[in-house]
């Protein structure tokens, strides 16, 4: 199906699937078109300076406010509970995705967090993996979602319309969106970064200029498309780490027309103008921001999406592969496809690697080996997509995290075959 979507970042959209559905000059008339019911669906305080507000002006068959108590669900998300807290790095294989019929919310594996959903900053990580639609209706209350699709295509109902998304590209529901997720292949496996903090935007380019990164018209926001109806439905909501669900009689994906900037969006990855060195080193991996959620202090990230994509190695004289490094930052790196230029093996697509804050990494040793004796030439870094969130609160793995199989035992070795390079006779 060919979908319609709205070019865009932050910008104050409109959409409407009936013809004169939204109305013109005021947001709630008394009687609103076709008897449908005003909303307000804000994503920030009332009283946010303008240049940060999030909100929507909902038009639907029924408001949201009609629905019966929620329950607390037998079936909770898998991860759970924090775990010890460790310094060390860690790396997983990718999770298996399991025989049984497992759907979005059911796939979810919380595997580190830095902060309970509660506080107004914060980060949860999860990786998720399906095998079959979501028959329910789900929003979370804790954050807005960050999903990196890593296999499978994704068609993700909203209240705002419908998004579909393949491996490469990423897709962003603002906080308490109500949405269903039906898989378009077999099965479904990626990452999601829950934000707590600040939604995420684009990053500011600096002396950059105007242009590049990530550009605003390659960010897509669905039109109105409503359900009208009248079956019972499951709503699923997550509130504070905890699923809870009621029963509706109609579905709540029930919305006709809409306007405002507290919206979905989907992105290409392979859009972004990936910019670096073309002297001598290499920038910082900052110049691969995709979007950033900031914190009170300027310039540093509650979240940062960082992507690692294809791209030419021209640099003269320079070690290429990302540096050793020691960092404030802590960095959750997942890959999407192919590999990633500074481990040989290990890291795979849908696996992931945790370095926290001052954890020493960089390069393993038989990549480094290879770097510091290669003839330098001009090439490219191709089929390729890794990616990270990184943030400035470390991040605690969970129970789940720190004891399921896929934990890699023998991270620490693939620096122990560094080569002992130096000789105080030979500058
Ligand atoms: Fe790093």
């Amino acid at each position: 199906m060919n979908l319609e979507y709205l070019s865009g970042f932050g910008n104050e959209f409109a959409s409407e699937a009936l013809p004169g559905a939204l109305p013109v000059g005021q947001n709630s008339p008394q009687k609103a078109p076709y008897g449908l019911y005003t909303e307000l669906f804000s994503g920030t305080a009332f009283t946010m300076p303008r240049s940060e507000a999030r909100r929507t002006w909902l038009y639907r068959i029924q408001p949201s406010a009609n629905h019966p108590a929620f329950v607390k669900l037998e079936r909770q998300l898998a991860g759970g509970a924090l775990g010890a807290v460790t310094p060390n790095r860690l790396r997983w294989n990718p999770l298996d995705i399991s025989g049984e019929p497992t759907d979005f919310i059911d796939g979810l594996a919380r595997m580190v967090a830095n902060a309970a959903s509660e506080h107004p900053a914060g980060i949860s990580i999860y990786n998720y993996r399906a095998n079959r639609s979501m028959q329910r209706v789900f929003f979370n209350a804790d954050g807005e979602l960050l999903i990196v699709p890593e296999q499978g295509r994704l068609r993700i109902a909203t209240e705002l319309g419908v998004l579909e998304v393949a491996p490469l590209e990423i897709v962003v529901l603002p906080r308490g969106l109500k949405f269903r997720v039906e898989l378009l292949d077999a099965q479904a496996r990626g990452y999601v970064a829950e934000n707590h903090g600040a939604p995420l935007r684009l990053p500011d380019l600096g002396p950059i200029g105007s242009n590049g990164l990530a550009n605003p018209r390659d960010f897509l926001t669905p039109v109105a498309r409503y359900e009208d109806l009248k079956q019972p439905t499951t709503l699923v909501q997550k509130f504070l780490g905890e699923l809870w669900a009621c029963e509706l009689d109609h579905s709540p994906l029930n919305v006709v027309a809409w306007h405002g900037n507290n919206v979905p969006y989907k992105y290409d990855l392979r859009r972004f103008n990936t910019i670096g060195t073309v002297s001598f080193d290499h920038p910082d991996p900052s110049i691969f921001t995709v979007l950033t959620s900031p914190t009170s202090v300027h310039g540093l990230a509650n979240l940062d999406f960082v992507i690692f994509p294809p791209r030419w190695m021209v640099a003269e004289n320079t070690f290429r592969p990302p540096w050793f490094h020691r960092n404030l930052m802590n960095e959750y790196m997942g890959l999407i496809q192919g590999a990633y230029d500074a481990k040989a093996e290990g890291f795979l697509p849908g696996g992931a690697s945790l370095h926290s804050c001052m954890s020493a990494h960089g390069p393993d040793g038989e990549t480094c080996t290879k770097a510091i004796n290669v003839e330098l030439a001009p090439h490219k870094i191709d089929n390729t997509m890794a990616f990270m969130f990184e943030t400035s609160q470390v991040l605690r793995p969970t129970q789940f995290a720190l004891e399921c199989a896929q934990l890699q035992t023998t991270y620490d070795a693939c620096w122990a075959s560094l080569p002992a390079t130096f000789n105080p006779n030979r500058r």
